[in-house]
């Protein structure tokens, strides 16, 4: 019997960073992942817009015979999920839960700083989940809109791209946080930079890697491992600029390609 993929979808290829952990840590699970490439940026969109691409992502990818959901978007895990998560009859991961868990776990001085984009801090979804695990952690939060295009564009390690860092991270600095949720699919590839603008001392909270080790652990527990990977490759606009930095990125070719679907449909 053909095995079952686990559905991934992204607004674009940052969701890639949650599909290399995956792909690391599961190397036998079949994947198929859809970046809406023709509709990114999710960030800047209203909750109204977001929560409609996020159904027709989701009605795209179950199109095929999935096991599970994983919503690499960070602006889809925060304003979509929340909305749409009842409607869903698999197991749907997102971002937010498992890094805002991690961060608790992981902070020691009991402040913790977030970045995203627009929508996510808006939402407070971060926020609002860290204060229901431990209500006495402060929180500091921060929205970075220039980040996406500076890693879409390769200025992850750039003099522009530090000096963007230190406008944006200056107040998260200030408040004394030792734990920072990267809470946007992009910038875990800012992350040298970012690293090196907060100094030593901080602990960078990666929310793909996270929801990669849930989603062992979820499948590990209720016997769902798959035997053997396939993988496939969905956008909706320009495949293969999409083909080149996802070879680049996951250091490894795409068997089958990549393919472009008109998201449209899936409405
Ligand atoms: N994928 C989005 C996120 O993680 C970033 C890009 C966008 O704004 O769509 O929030």
């Amino acid at each position: 019997m053909p095995e079952k993929y686990i559905g991934v979808f992204d607004s674009g290829l940052g969701g890639l960073t949650c599909v290399k952990e995956l792909m690391e840590l599961l190397p036998n699970e079949p994947i198929v992942y859809f970046g809406d490439t023709g509709r990114v940026p999710y960030g800047s969109k209203s909750n109204e817009t977001i929560i409609k691409y996020a159904r027709s992502d989701i009605n795209f990818l179950k199109t095929f015979d999935l096991k599970m959901i994983v919503v690499a978007c960070g602006t889809a895990s925060a304003i979509a999920l929340p909305e749409i998560t009842g409607e869903l009859d698999i197991p749907t991961f997102g971002v937010i839960d498992t890094a805002a868990a991690a961060a608790v776990s992981a902070t020691e001085c009991g402040r913790v700083g977030i970045i995203g984009t627009a929508g996510s801090i808006r939402s407070g979804a971060y926020e609002k989940k860290i204060k229901e695990i431990n209500p006495e952690i402060i929180t500091t939060a921060t929205a970075c809109p220039l980040f996406v295009p500076l890693v879409e564009a390769g200025h992850t390690k750039t003099q522009v791209a530090r000096l963007v860092a230190e406008e944006y991270l200056e107040k998260i600095k200030s408040a004394g946080v030792d734990t920072l949720i990267l809470g946007c699919t992009h910038y875990p590839l800012l992350k040298e930079t970012i690293a090196s603008v907060m100094g030593e001392g901080v602990t960078l909270i990666d929310p793909g890697k996270i929801v990669a080790g849930y989603v062992r652990e979820y499948l590990s527990r209720n016997k769902m491992l798959a035997l053997a990977s396939d993988y496939k490759f969905f956008v909706s606009d320009c495949p293969d600029d999409f083909e080149k930095l996802a070879k680049d990125f996951l250091q490894r070719d795409i068997p089958g390609g990549v393919e472009k679907i008109d998201i449209e449909k899936y409405v």
